[in-house]
Protein backbone atom coordinates (compact mmCIF):
# COMPACT_ATOMS: atom_id res chain seq x y z
CA UNK A 1 0.00 0.00 0.00
CA UNK A 2 1.20 4.04 -0.99
CA UNK A 3 2.89 5.66 2.22
CA UNK A 4 1.82 9.29 2.11
CA UNK A 5 4.31 10.74 4.25
CA UNK A 6 3.45 14.06 6.10
CA UNK A 7 4.78 17.72 4.27
CA UNK A 8 8.54 17.60 4.54
CA UNK A 9 9.40 14.12 5.53
CA UNK A 10 11.97 12.51 3.23
CA UNK A 11 11.22 9.49 1.33
CA UNK A 12 12.61 6.38 2.88
CA UNK A 13 15.67 5.13 0.89
CA UNK A 14 14.21 1.07 1.69
CA UNK A 15 10.82 -0.38 0.68
CA UNK A 16 9.20 -1.32 4.95
CA UNK A 17 9.80 -5.19 3.99
CA UNK A 18 13.65 -4.59 3.19
CA UNK A 19 13.84 -2.48 6.42
CA UNK A 20 15.50 -4.86 9.25
CA UNK A 21 13.97 -3.10 12.32
CA UNK A 22 15.79 -1.83 15.11
CA UNK A 23 15.53 -1.74 18.08
CA UNK A 24 13.77 -5.32 18.07
CA UNK A 25 11.77 -5.04 21.09
CA UNK A 26 9.90 -2.64 23.48
CA UNK A 27 11.83 -3.78 25.99
CA UNK A 28 14.95 -2.64 23.74
CA UNK A 29 13.49 0.61 22.67
CA UNK A 30 12.84 1.38 26.64
CA UNK A 31 16.24 1.09 27.42
CA UNK A 32 17.70 2.97 24.10
CA UNK A 33 15.24 5.77 25.42
CA UNK A 34 17.09 5.67 29.14
CA UNK A 35 20.32 5.88 26.79
CA UNK A 36 19.08 9.14 24.88
CA UNK A 37 18.16 10.75 28.04
CA UNK A 38 14.60 9.97 28.60
CA UNK A 39 13.24 10.78 32.38
CA UNK A 40 11.93 8.16 34.22
CA UNK A 41 7.88 9.59 33.29
CA UNK A 42 8.58 9.57 29.46
CA UNK A 43 9.53 6.26 29.86
CA UNK A 44 6.51 5.17 31.40
CA UNK A 45 4.54 6.92 28.79
CA UNK A 46 5.71 5.07 26.01
CA UNK A 47 5.59 1.68 27.86
CA UNK A 48 1.90 2.40 28.62
CA UNK A 49 1.57 3.34 24.77
CA UNK A 50 3.11 0.19 24.00
CA UNK A 51 0.81 -1.71 26.67
CA UNK A 52 -2.38 -0.17 24.59
CA UNK A 53 -0.67 -0.72 21.02
CA UNK A 54 -0.30 -4.95 22.21
CA UNK A 55 -3.93 -4.74 23.26
CA UNK A 56 -5.15 -3.18 19.90
CA UNK A 57 -2.69 -5.57 17.58
CA UNK A 58 -4.33 -8.33 19.68
CA UNK A 59 -7.88 -7.52 19.58
CA UNK A 60 -7.63 -6.81 15.83
CA UNK A 61 -5.44 -10.25 15.52
CA UNK A 62 -8.84 -12.34 17.03
CA UNK A 63 -10.95 -10.18 14.64
CA UNK A 64 -8.84 -11.89 11.81
CA UNK A 65 -7.72 -8.42 10.73
CA UNK A 66 -3.84 -8.77 11.47
CA UNK A 67 -2.57 -7.94 8.10
CA UNK A 68 0.08 -5.21 9.41
CA UNK A 69 3.47 -5.86 11.26
CA UNK A 70 2.47 -6.27 14.67
CA UNK A 71 6.17 -6.28 16.34
CA UNK A 72 6.39 -2.46 14.25
CA UNK A 73 3.56 -0.95 15.70
CA UNK A 74 4.57 -1.56 18.86
CA UNK A 75 8.33 -0.91 18.95
CA UNK A 76 6.78 2.01 16.82
CA UNK A 77 4.64 2.59 19.81
CA UNK A 78 7.46 2.63 22.58
CA UNK A 79 9.76 5.44 20.76
CA UNK A 80 7.23 7.25 18.86
CA UNK A 81 8.01 10.56 21.44
CA UNK A 82 11.32 10.27 21.60
CA UNK A 83 11.86 13.82 20.73
CA UNK A 84 10.47 14.77 24.09
CA UNK A 85 13.88 14.22 25.33
CA UNK A 86 14.97 17.09 23.47
CA UNK A 87 11.68 19.14 24.10
CA UNK A 88 10.88 18.30 27.34
CA UNK A 89 8.10 21.52 26.91
CA UNK A 90 5.95 18.74 24.58
CA UNK A 91 5.94 16.06 27.11
CA UNK A 92 2.37 16.64 28.49
CA UNK A 93 0.86 17.36 25.11
CA UNK A 94 0.93 20.47 23.15
CA UNK A 95 4.16 21.55 20.88
CA UNK A 96 5.47 19.76 17.53
CA UNK A 97 8.77 20.03 17.26
CA UNK A 98 9.51 17.18 18.99
CA UNK A 99 8.09 14.85 16.48
CA UNK A 100 10.92 15.97 13.53
CA UNK A 101 13.37 16.62 16.08
CA UNK A 102 12.47 12.76 17.04
CA UNK A 103 12.74 11.37 13.72
CA UNK A 104 15.94 12.86 13.03
CA UNK A 105 17.25 11.52 16.52
CA UNK A 106 16.07 8.08 16.64
CA UNK A 107 18.32 7.82 12.90
CA UNK A 108 21.01 9.30 14.36
CA UNK A 109 20.99 6.55 16.65
CA UNK A 110 21.09 3.45 14.42
CA UNK A 111 17.16 3.06 14.57
CA UNK A 112 15.60 2.08 11.41
CA UNK A 113 13.84 4.27 9.09
CA UNK A 114 11.02 2.32 9.06
CA UNK A 115 10.53 2.31 12.96
CA UNK A 116 11.67 6.14 13.40
CA UNK A 117 9.15 7.63 11.06
CA UNK A 118 6.72 7.06 13.40
CA UNK A 119 8.05 9.82 15.47
CA UNK A 120 7.29 12.05 12.91
CA UNK A 121 4.70 10.14 12.11
CA UNK A 122 2.65 9.87 15.38
CA UNK A 123 1.00 13.06 15.01
CA UNK A 124 0.35 13.58 11.40
CA UNK A 125 -1.99 10.72 10.73
CA UNK A 126 -4.57 12.42 8.66
CA UNK A 127 -2.02 12.06 6.00
CA UNK A 128 -1.16 8.28 6.27
CA UNK A 129 -2.28 6.05 4.27
CA UNK A 130 -0.73 2.97 5.97
CA UNK A 131 -1.84 0.87 8.92
CA UNK A 132 1.18 0.51 11.04
CA UNK A 133 2.13 4.18 11.92
CA UNK A 134 -2.06 5.03 12.23
CA UNK A 135 -2.63 2.06 14.69
CA UNK A 136 0.83 4.27 16.49
CA UNK A 137 -0.84 6.68 16.63
CA UNK A 138 -4.42 5.40 18.13
CA UNK A 139 -2.68 3.32 20.47
CA UNK A 140 -1.13 6.93 21.38
CA UNK A 141 -4.78 7.72 22.12
CA UNK A 142 -6.77 4.90 23.46
CA UNK A 143 -3.66 4.20 26.16
CA UNK A 144 -6.00 6.86 28.01
CA UNK A 145 -9.15 6.30 27.09
CA UNK A 146 -9.45 9.09 24.07
CA UNK A 147 -11.50 8.16 21.86
CA UNK A 148 -10.84 10.30 18.04
CA UNK A 149 -13.46 9.61 15.83
CA UNK A 150 -11.44 10.68 12.71
CA UNK A 151 -8.60 8.57 13.44
CA UNK A 152 -10.48 5.51 14.39
CA UNK A 153 -12.79 6.06 11.04
CA UNK A 154 -9.69 6.43 9.42
CA UNK A 155 -7.90 2.91 10.77
CA UNK A 156 -11.21 1.45 9.92
CA UNK A 157 -10.84 2.12 6.26
CA UNK A 158 -7.59 1.14 6.08
CA UNK A 159 -8.50 -2.13 8.03
CA UNK A 160 -11.19 -2.93 5.94
CA UNK A 161 -9.00 -2.19 2.32
CA UNK A 162 -6.53 -4.55 3.80
CA UNK A 163 -9.02 -7.59 4.82
CA UNK A 164 -11.14 -7.13 1.77
CA UNK A 165 -14.29 -6.78 4.28
CA UNK A 166 -17.11 -4.53 4.02
CA UNK A 167 -16.30 -0.97 6.09
CA UNK A 168 -19.14 -1.46 7.79
CA UNK A 169 -18.78 -4.75 8.87
CA UNK A 170 -15.38 -4.20 10.28
CA UNK A 171 -16.52 -1.16 12.13
CA UNK A 172 -19.15 -3.41 13.67
CA UNK A 173 -16.32 -5.57 14.70
CA UNK A 174 -13.57 -3.34 16.12
CA UNK A 175 -15.16 -0.32 17.94
CA UNK A 176 -15.59 -3.15 20.43
CA UNK A 177 -11.46 -3.54 20.40
CA UNK A 178 -11.10 0.22 20.80
CA UNK A 179 -13.81 0.00 24.08
CA UNK A 180 -11.41 -3.03 25.13
CA UNK A 181 -8.52 -0.68 25.40
CA UNK A 182 -10.26 2.46 26.67
CA UNK A 183 -11.60 0.99 29.41
CA UNK A 184 -8.43 1.04 30.93
CA UNK A 185 -7.10 4.30 29.84
CA UNK A 186 -7.83 5.93 33.62
CA UNK A 187 -5.90 2.74 35.29
CA UNK A 188 -3.07 3.43 33.20
CA UNK A 189 -3.04 7.17 33.87
CA UNK A 190 -2.87 6.64 37.33
CA UNK A 191 0.21 4.07 36.52
CA UNK A 192 1.25 7.37 34.59
CA UNK A 193 1.50 9.19 37.73
CA UNK A 194 3.43 6.40 39.80
CA UNK A 195 6.96 6.24 39.83
CA UNK A 196 9.12 5.20 37.64
CA UNK A 197 9.04 2.50 34.80
FE1 LIG B 1 2.60 9.97 23.20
Amino acid sequence: MACLRPPGMPRSPLPTGADPMRPASVEDALALLTELGAVPHLVKHHRLVAEAAAELCDGLAAAGLDRFDRAEVLVGAALHDAGKTLHPDGMHGGGSEHERAGYRLLLAHGVSERVARHAWMHAAWDDGEELEPILVALADKLWKGKRVADLEERAVRLLAEASGRDFWDVWSVVDAVFDGVAVSGDERLARSMLHPS
